[in-house]
């Protein structure tokens, strides 16, 4: 396994000098969804000022990067993941001017910045989208996307009986410039995000363009967003919902998913990111099968890949074994590092997750493996269903199992004050159009995307002056930043005591099992000599001799209590 050196200036802002190019590699990147970190002038949305003003709170709380969803203008058709203009601010939340300050003032603090790319659709509000409207059928501008003809002998049954992600038809029908119902186009997701034709050049050129643009701005790093799905095979016949699915994912000629030649766009991307200095880094969002990750995490591709394995596992032992085992290996054979993610913006919170009934009891996910929790939001968040302080003692546990794992580590805004899923949003609140595209069936994502709460009171627990854009419960409060900073037992604290720690630990990247007689306990050392021990059974369990140096719950006669993890210097 590649190894990094082990940085000898720790804990200052300097420990990740910008001439290092392996920064990333066991970084613990910060994901901030723009709209809901922090609202300086109280609109209700989240705003660049706001994440300016919390810049002090990033850099004690010891992260390494953050990452920014999409702050782009934006209809917010899917939370900014529909993007209107790739080289600007939503006006919303602020302007390229605070863009700059905002990385100038991250960047004094020694944390790096990463921005969201989404190439695989935009908004139906981008100017080409409504060029490709405007200049009618065969035209250059529909060449940009991807439009067909409809079936039936009139064109009015969609091309093929695809469904998208979000539910409901793939295929939209446009009226044209005569005003008659003319030809379909091509959205994976939302009607609002029609899918780029990434066959045409002038596509391809408009993201080197983008990526040049904020790389020049000083952004250190990208995101992307599905990155398995850019490049497509549409040659006629095009094959029904039912051939697709028939069509294995796994060996790179799917029309859609993980085709070989989208490693071509990355490998041009990749000179991009060389030509600077540090290269920029990426990371993909690729959800593809194991054995064809590697290929998007390789120093030829985008560098680095999402693992999700981790975040759709119960808390388990043998689970998180499995996957850990799995996931080194896998980044060994890419040359990349590997990615730990408990909760992003995508997924019901952990802190929630572990403190719901088992995935077997819960009844009404479809896609229970990864949709943990799917259950409990589409019931409206029953809190005779979520016990809360085993998922907080859980989370707090497997995020410093996380926390020691060789690689970097991918934390979602909230998460370090064991923020909950907000359950019980009203449908009249909902903002996400998987709830409204599939009636009854899912609710949703707004609850992870809740506003943060920084103060115990105000009209939004501290996120403004004002209103939060999503309802805020009134139990926020004992969650807030203020509830917790400087109690010592408060998961902010151990957060910001992980991190800090981390930083003096993580070294090369290998781990040794240990081995503790016990299947609910795991134990794995990391050279430098220190040693993680988690308990995710709930009888106590020995630790080794050494000095503890971090623990998720408060030891009992010298012993590791159940559902946590403890660090321990030997
Ligand atoms: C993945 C993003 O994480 C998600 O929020 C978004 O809805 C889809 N991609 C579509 O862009
Ligand atoms: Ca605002």
């Amino acid at each position: 396994m590649t190894s990094t050196p082990q940085t000898d200036v720790v804990g200052s802002p300097q420990h990740l000098a910008a001439e290092d190019p392996t920064w990333w590699r066991q970084a613990a990147v910060y994901q901030i969804y723009p709209r809901s970190f922090a609202d300086a002038n109280g609109d209700g949305i989240g705003d660049l000022q706001g994440i300016i003003s919390r810049v002090p709170y990033l850099s004690g709380l010891g992260i390494d990067a953050v990452w920014l969803s999409p702050f782009y203008p934006s209809a917010l058709a899917d939370g900014g993941y529909d993007v209107a203009d790739y080289r600007d601010v939503d006006p919303r939340i602020g302007t390229l001017e605070e863009f700059d300050q905002m990385v100038a003032a991250l960047h004094a603090e020694g944390i790096k910045v990463v921005v969201d790319i989404v190439p695989n659709h935009s908004s139906d509000d981008h100017v080409w989208f409504r060029q490709a409207l405007a200049a009618g059928p065969g035209s250059p501008e529909r060449e940009r996307y991807i439009f067909r003809d409809g079936a039936g002998d009139d064109g009015s049954e969609p091309p093929t009986d695809w469904t998208s992600i979000f539910g409901g038809p793939a295929w939209t029908r446009v009226t044209e410039p005569d005003g008659t119902p003319g030809q379909w186009y091509l959205h994976l997701f939302a009607p609002e995000q029609p899918d780029f034709n990434w066959a045409n050049p002038e596509v391809r050129a408009d993201f080197l363009k983008t990526l040049r643009f904020w790389s020049d701005r000083g952004v250190d790093g990208f995101r992307i967003d599905v990155a398995h799905a850019l490049t497509k095979d549409l040659t006629d016949p095009l094959p029904s919902e039912a051939e697709l699915d028939a069509i294995p994912r796994g060996e790179g000629q799917h029309p859609i998913w993980d085709r070989d030649e989208v490693h071509e766009i990355y490998a041009e991307w990749r000179k991009v990111f060389d030509s600077y200095d540090p290269p920029r880094t990426a990371v993909a969002e690729a959800w593809v099968e194991r054995h064809r990750r590697p290929r998007y995490a390789s120093a030829e591709g985008l560098g680095q890949a999402f693992e999700f394995d981790l975040l759709t596992q119960e808390f388990d032992a043998a689970a998180f074994k499995e996957v850990v085992v799995d996931s080194l290996t896998l980044a060994a054979e890419s040359g990349s590092s590997s990615t730990w993610v408990l909760s992003n913006h995508d997924v019901v919170r952990h802190a929630t997750r572990y403190g719901l009934p088992p995935l077997a009891d819960q009844v009404g996910s479809t896609e229970q493996d990864q949709k943990q929790g799917a259950a409990w939001v589409l019931a409206g968040g029953p809190e005779d269903q979520l016990d809360r302080e085993q998922g907080e003692r859980r989370a707090r546990a497997a995020t410093l199992f996380e926390l020691a794992l060789p690689g970097s580590a991918y934390l979602y805004q909230g998460e370090e004050l064991g923020l909950h899923e907000v359950g019980d949003i009203a449908d009249d609140a909902r903002q996400d159009p998987t709830f409204f595209r599939n009636p009854g069936v899912d609710k949703g994502r707004d609850g992870c995307r809740v506003p943060l709460p920084w103060a115990r009171t105000g009209s939004s627990f501290g996120f403004g002056p004002g209103p939060a854009h999503l309802p805020q419960p009134q139990w926020f409060a004992e969650y807030s930043v203020e509830a917790q900073d400087g109690q010592q037992d408060s998961t902010l604290e151990l957060y910001r005591s992980a991190l800090r720690l981390r930083r003096q630990l993580q070294t090369a990247e290998t781990l040794e099992w240990v081995d503790t007689g016990r299947d609910d306990v795991l134990a794995f050392r990391r050279p430098g000599g220190w040693v993680t021990v988690t308990n995710f059974g709930t009888a106590e369990t020995p630790l080794p001799a050494g000095e503890v140096l971090l623990a998720s719950a408060p030891l009992r006669d010298g012993q590791l209590p159940g559902e946590a993890t403890a660090w321990i210097r030997q």
